[in-house]
Parts: C-alpha cells; structure tokens; sequence
C-alpha cells in the first residue's frame, strides 16, 4: 500500500497529515526534495551549436514526422561520459537506457575512444575485398565465448541487417519458408524483419512478412497463464499458483499455444523460429522457465532452425551468463547480436555453425572500425567485471524496485535479470491493466526532471525499461530508486488532489 511516510533522502524523516500540505512541500522543497545525484568528476564543454529552438524548427520541417522524441519537449543531449549524459544547457542525467540498451560499456568510454581514435588515423576502409587483422583477431575472440559448433560469423551494420541475414540463411538452409516469432516481439524495421516484428505501431499498411506467422508470447504477468515461481529473475510475479517446484502450469500452457501454432498456421515443415531471451522493445518480457527449451524442441521436430536474437540480452546485460540463450539452457542453430556489441558503434553479427548453405553468404557491408571497437568493448567488458556488475547491481536494483512493486498500487510488476529491468504500470494489481499512457509519461517526465533517463516498452507504452551501461555503480542505483520512489509519489498525490 501507498505510505505516506516518504523523503528517505531528506535525511530526518517527516510525516505530513494531509496529503494536500504535503504537495505544497514538495513544490515549496523543490530541490530538497529531490534525490542527490551521486558526484560526477567530468566536466562538459559548453555546448556553442544550434539553439534549441532552432533544433526543434529543424526538425519539424527537414527530419521525418515520427514522434518518436521522449517528453513533450524532447532532450537535447550534448555530451556523454560513461554512464552520464549532459544536456545542452549543462544538466547532468543518469543514463539508465543507454541508448535503447546499446552503450554496453559506457559513453565514450575512454579506453574504446582511444582505439577508435588511433584506427580513424590508420585505415577506415578496405571493402571485403582484402584482410585487416582487428576483425580476424575480434572473431577469434568473441567465437571463444560461444558454444561448439557456433563457430562462423559474419558482421554486419545493425540489428536489423543481421536478422534480415539469419532469416535468410534459415530458409535457404531448410528450404522452407514459414518463420514463428512471438507477439510482441521486435526483430528490426527494415522490410525483411518487419514480417517478425509484432509490435503494432512497427506494422505498416503495406504488405509484408510473407511466411512469418506470429505465436502467443507466453508473458507470465500479463498473459492469461502466470504463477509465483515461473521466471528467471530474482523477482517473481504477483501472481499465484500450485504448481510444486518443479513443474510449471503456465509453461505446460503456453507451450500447448505453441503447438497451436505449428498445427494451424505453418507448413509441416518449417524454416525456423526467432526468439529473443527476454523480449526487449515489448517491456522486458521473461518467459516461463524451461518454455524455449521445449519451444525449440518442437521446431526441430518441424526441421526448423532456432534463432536466439541476443540484440539487447548479449555481451553481458543479463549477469548470470554472457549471451541470453545460456540462461534458458538452449544451443541456438543461429545467434544474432547488436548494439552492444559495439558500445553504440552501428555493428552487428551473426553467429552460426560452419558447412551447408550457412557458409555459402557473403559478408555484406564492412567496415574496419568494427573489428577494432567490438574488440575493445568485448575487452573492457571482461577487464573491468561489467557482466559481474551487472549481476550484482542490477540485482540489487531488482529488489530495490520489488519494494516499490510492494510499496505502490500502480507498480505491477518488476522483472528481469542484471541490467535489463521492467517495470510494469497498472492501473491497480488485481485487475493488471495498464495504467494510462497520459499518467506513464507524467511519471516518466518526472523522472526526468529530477536527472534521471529511463525507457519505456510494451504496446501500451506501460513499462518503464531500464538498461544502463553495465558501468553503473550502486550509488548510482540508490539514486535511481529514489527518484522513481519519488516520482510515483508525485503522482499518487497528484491523483489524491485530483479526488478531493
Ligand atoms: C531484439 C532486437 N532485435 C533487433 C533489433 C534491431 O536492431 P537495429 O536497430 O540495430 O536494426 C533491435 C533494436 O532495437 C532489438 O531490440
Ligand atoms: C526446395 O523445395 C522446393 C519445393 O518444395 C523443391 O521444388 C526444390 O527441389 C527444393 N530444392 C532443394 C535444393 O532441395
Ligand atoms: C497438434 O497436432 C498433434 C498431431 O496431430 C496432436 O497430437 C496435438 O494434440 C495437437 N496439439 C494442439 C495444441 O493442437
């Protein structure tokens, strides 16, 4: 329940009797309120270039008509520094979203500038034509973190591109057409991946995805089967169940939907099934325990190959293992990765096993640069412990925000694993339905005025995402919570002067 004892970070603790006096002290505390940002020793340039007016006008009239910006009045962002951004007027935020989940390692991280800046001065580009030693000696490295017989790559530009390739390698490896993708899922917008994005705003009036069939995405807090031991997380759902330790209804469930599927709405034989370990752009969607274990099982018999699409989940973000896949005890026939990978460089890959059709693709697109920054973010990733910090912060971040899921009516659900985080908003738990948009981006612009960026997912737009670099220290999650506690107090009281 909603407590009106709050401001942990004011330092004494005060109660106020009226929900009304206590607004007016929020207003009248402003910045004593507000939750301390943890100390940060870089100092920004001052920002000299197009004045914010002249952006937005720019935008307007010559950038495309997507209202894609967060916030009523979209951030300018001038400079970066680990997991910092600063604003053209000079304000500082903690990035919890890097990006949409792709500055792995931190804003320019010194050490991954460094080796960009000497490549810039030595070779930008030689086409496929001819060998450069950073992307043989990347490959060697990053296959070593894959499983037998994962064992061939091949690099690409971007998210999108490298589904668009292992769609492609699925079906002229099996001969067949039909692909299975979860709703909600998000695989890329170019038009190839468009047929396995099943995120409606991505669709177009236009066809598209001849051969991709959608499946229920079996989500165990808002789907119609979900229980209180289902998932991979440190958190579990509200939700109950009876089912003993080692049997989980909701799978069982879900995977009869599954069946469904390849009964009614794919051939007899397939070309594959993309699955991303824990669904990114839908609000952090985890899956039941032991459900793409079975999943795959199922292609398989189908002939179908199983394509983990570790775009967001890879290199690290989940803590407990480096690619997403290893968490659900699966070997993918094809891995795709992004982001991450590149610490915000546009470069992807696909990983897959040598020999048959697989090996008969060319690379497509090259670019030097690439070798040089995969290898030194993969390599900043293990010098300084980020898959260990991910654990360990995010998971303290998780229980953190468990709290809050317990504290307030509002905080559905909080899921995930190391630092891919979710936090459903519902209108109240019973019920789990999303809290409406007007009110979400109310809390999320909230958050943002106190320094604090976080995403948000999910068709309703209803789930705040947070996904930081994995540099983020606790300090810095302290700060976090604290800002997203007051924020939804905020708007609890605002709800409450609303009432009276
Ligand atoms: C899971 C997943 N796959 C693929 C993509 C597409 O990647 P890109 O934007 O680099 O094309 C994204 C992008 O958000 C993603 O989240
Ligand atoms: C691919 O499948 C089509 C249709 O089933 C068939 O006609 C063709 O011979 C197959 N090609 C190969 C190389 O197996
Ligand atoms: C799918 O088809 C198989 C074989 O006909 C059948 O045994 C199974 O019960 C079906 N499952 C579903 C969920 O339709």
């Amino acid at each position: 329940p909603y407590r009106l004892v709050c401001c942990s970070t004011v330092g004494p603790k005060f109660t106020l009797p009226l929900i009304g006096a206590f607004w007016t002290s929020v207003t009248k505390l402003g910045l004593h309120t507000k939750p301390r940002m943890p100390p940060c020793d870089f100092t920004p340039e001052k920002y000299q270039s197009l004045t914010y007016d002249r952006v937005l006008e720019v935008h307007r009239l010559h950038l495309p008509p997507v209202p894609t910006a967060y916030f009523p009045k979209p951030l300018l962002l001038h400079q970066g520094h680990m997991e910092w951004l600063f604003d053209h007027e000079g304000n500082r935020y903690l990035d919890c979203f890097s990006g949409i989940v792709t500055v792995s390692v931190g804003h320019c991280h010194p050490k991954v500038n460094a080796v960009a800046q000497k490549q810039l001065g030595r070779l930008w580009h030689t086409s496929a034509l001819f060998f450069h030693s950073p992307t043989h000696e990347f490959a060697e490295k990053l296959l070593a973190l894959l499983p037998e017989p994962l064992k061939v790559i091949f690099f690409v530009n971007s998210g999108s591109e490298a589904n668009d390739l292992a769609m492609l390698m699925a079906r002229a490896h099996t001969n067949r057409t039909d692909l299975i993708s979860f709703r909600g899922a998000y695989h890329g917008c170019s038009p190839y991946t468009l047929g396995l994005t099943n995120v409606g705003p991505f669709r177009m009036e236009l066809p598209s995805g001849l051969g991709c069939q959608s499946t229920m995405c079996p989500d165990v807090f808002r789907g119609p089967w979900g229980g209180s031991h289902c998932r991979d997380s440190p958190v579990q759902t509200i939700r109950k169940c009876s089912c003993a330790p080692d049997c989980c209804q909701a799978r069982d469930q879900y995977i009869e939907q599954f069946k469904d599927t390849l009964n009614t709405s794919v051939a007899k034989s397939i070309a594959g099934f993309f699955a991303e370990p824990i669904q990114g752009v839908n609000g952090v969607v985890q899956y039941p325990k032991g459900f793409l274990k079975e999943a795959f099982k199922l292609v398989r018999e189908r002939e179908g190959v199983c394509i983990a699409d570790e775009v967001q989940t890879g290199f690290g973000r989940l803590g407990s293992h480096f690619w997403g896949f290893q968490t659900h005890d699966i070997l993918p026939d094809i891995v795709t990765m992004a982001k991450g990978i590149g610490n915000g460089f546009p470069m992807a890959a696909v990983v897959t096993t040598p020999g048959r059709a697989y090996g008969q693709f060319k690379t497509f697109f090259f670019f030097l640069m690439q070798g040089h920054l995969g290898l030194f973010s993969k390599q900043v990733i293990k010098e300084e412990n980020l898959q260990e910090n991910s654990q360990e912060v995010g998971t303290y971040m998780l229980q953190k925000l468990a709290e809050l899921r317990d504290e307030f009516e509002i905080v559905g659900d909080v899921r995930g694993k190391g630092l891919m985080i979710g936090i459903e908003m519902v209108k109240d738990k019973m019920g789990r339905q999303p809290l409406p948009q007007e009110e979400v981006n109310q809390i999320h612009e909230d958050c943002k005025r106190m320094g604090l960026i976080i995403g948000r997912g999910g068709i309703f737009a209803q789930t705040f995402r947070i996904a930081p670099s994995m540099c983020i220290t606790k300090p810095d999650v302290h700060f976090a919570v604290e800002v997203f506690r007051s924020a939804l107090i905020q708007h609890m009281e605002r709800r409450a002067q609303q009432n009276s």
